[in-house]
């Protein structure tokens, strides 16, 4: 990437531009979506203790709302505004720091349950995970 969140093909500056200009606000729901509460059981395996993953995650709701209840979130969303964002609102303490293996940085909550990455989905994998 050349400069933050920019891919070669620059396929997400049209989102970067608008979490920085403000024009996500039709995309945020501040309320938890019907769906991820009907399929909890499925996703999570029953597991109480189940990593999520939540690929373009924005600042969605749903992951605060799930890390509330013991899960730990794991998220790729391109910009850093927009997780910075997620982390401001929640009032969540974070730490950031460059993470070569996505070709991005990782931001991560000071108890290390929610951890964001910021890059193009396309670059995510497992090994930055451990
Ligand atoms: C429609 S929004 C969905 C946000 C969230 N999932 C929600 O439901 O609130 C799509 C998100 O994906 C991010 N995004 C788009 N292309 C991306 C890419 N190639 N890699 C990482 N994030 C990307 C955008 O910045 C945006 O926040």
């Amino acid at each position: 990437m050349s400069k933050e969140g920019e891919s070669s093909d620059g396929r997400m500056g049209v989102w970067l531009d608008m979490w920085d200009n403000g024009g996500m606000s039709e995309f945020q729901v501040n309320k938890p979506h019907p769906k991820i509460q009907e399929h909890y059981e499925f996703y999570t395996s029953g597991n109480p203790d189940a990593t999520l993953f939540f690929p373009l995650c924005g600042d969605m709701h749903d992951m605060v709302v799930l890390g509330g209840k013991g899960h730990t979130i794991v998220g790729v969303e391109c910009s850093e505004t927009g997780i910075k964002t997620f982390f401001n609102k929640n009032k969540i303490e974070f730490t950031e720091e460059k993470c070569d293996a996505v070709k991005g940085k990782c931001f991560k909550s000071k108890d290390g349950r929610y951890r964001m990455y910021s890059c193009d989905i396309f670059d995510f994998n497992k090994s930055a995970e451990g």
